[in-house]
């Protein structure tokens, strides 16, 4: 049981931090449901009622493009099908797999051959990030024939490759890995990007397209119990890099640093690249060099574990989603460990 109050705070929350601005549809939706007692007397009785679960469980019932719109056609839908809603809610955890995190991602990378870890992978779909096609400015990269079509609007000397890194090996790792070849699965990734978002739709279509011609190889386990033995499978003649975004907010601080601890270990047999894309504060190493940003936004981190040093780099701020990217003045912390 969740407090009614409470309810109305989370939403009104969501709706000022993370759609104003970014998605009119949830934003006029959250205020709707924050302004309705019979919506929160719904939610109340739910185990979980996040804005981003509900409104997926929503909308994967009525379909995107029948999306109540106002809180009079939320309180009718549920009305019709408050029982079934509620099922969708117990049953599933929200689930996103957003590939547009990739051209925030591509400039932390190494030069390659690569061998690409990413851990909570989620379908898999980032790391296919060799595939698509990047529009940025002032040099495309990437193949325009490719079916996911990149932006991101760049500030700051961002160095970008002039050509996208080789990857010759591919795993991910998710708790609960998400099967694109399963159209149930598509259905609820579909269900969780808000329903105003079309590009983000668009290519998310786009990056199913190209997993299911070549499904990426996920592996079902938890990012510390099982990294060692997955980065242990790597091949020797590549730069191994871990990388992961949207993923450690939702693990504890103690095993935050549990996986940090993990990189660090492996990387007495080989060197290692980990590049994180995560909230603002959510990997301790970092947060000393630089302060949290005011609004939503991640910070691009990347550590290098070269022959026992370790150099931990703070090299931007981006958009969640990967819209901006800021490239920061250099911010480091070099240290000998082990
Ligand atoms: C918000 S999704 C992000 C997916 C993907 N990284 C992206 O940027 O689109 C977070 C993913 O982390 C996974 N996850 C959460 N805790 C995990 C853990 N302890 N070990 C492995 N994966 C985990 C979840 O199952 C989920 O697929």
């Amino acid at each position: 049981m969740n407090d009614p109050a409470g309810i109305k705070l989370r939403y009104r929350t969501f709706a000022d931090m993370e759609c104003r601005g970014y998605s009119e549809a949830y934003y006029r939706l959250a205020l709707a449901v924050a302004e309705d007692d019979d919506v929160v007397a719904f939610l109340s009785r739910m185990s979980v009622a996040q804005p981003n679960l509900f409104f997926a469980s929503v909308q994967l019932l009525a379909g995107g493009d029948h999306m109540p719109s106002t809180g009079p056609e939320l309180r009718q839908f549920l009305r019709r099908r408050g029982a079934e809603v509620g099922d969708v809610m117990r049953s599933r955890r929200t689930q996103t797999n957003e590939v547009g995190r990739c051209a925030v991602l591509l400039p932390a990378l190494p030069p390659g051959p690569l061998a690409l870890v990413e851990v909570g992978a989620s379908a898999g779909l980032c790391l296919l990030l060799d595939q698509f096609y990047y529009e940025l400015e002032p040099t495309p990269l990437g193949d325009a024939s490719s079916p996911v079509h990149l932006r991101c609007a760049l500030a700051g000397p961002v160095p970008l490759p002039s050509a996208i890194p080789e990857i010759v090996w591919r795993r991910g790792l998710d708790l609960h890995p998400v099967d694109v070849r399963h159209a149930d699965a598509v259905r609820w990734l579909m269900a969780c990007v808000w329903p105003d978002h079309h590009e983000r739709r668009r290519r998310l279509d786009g990056a199913i397209e190209l997993a299911r011609a070549q499904p990426p190889d996920i592996r079902a386990g938890d990012l510390v119990e099982d990294l060692p033995a997955l980065l242990a499978e790597a091949p020797d003649d590549a730069q191994l890099v871990v990388f992961h975004s949207a993923v450690l907010s939702y693990v504890s601080p103690g095993h935050r640093r549990a996986f940090a601890a993990v990189l660090a270990e492996a990387s007495r047999r080989r060197d290692i690249v980990w590049v994180s894309n995560e909230g603002a504060g959510i990997i301790g190493e970092l947060a000393v060099l630089v302060p949290p940003p005011s609004e939503l936004r991640f910070v691009l981190g990347r550590t290098r574990f070269t022959k026992g040093q370790r150099d931990d780099e703070v090299l931007g701020v981006a958009h969640p989603h990967g819209a901006e990217l800021t490239w920061l003045e250099p911010r480091r912390l070099a240290e000998r460990f082990g």
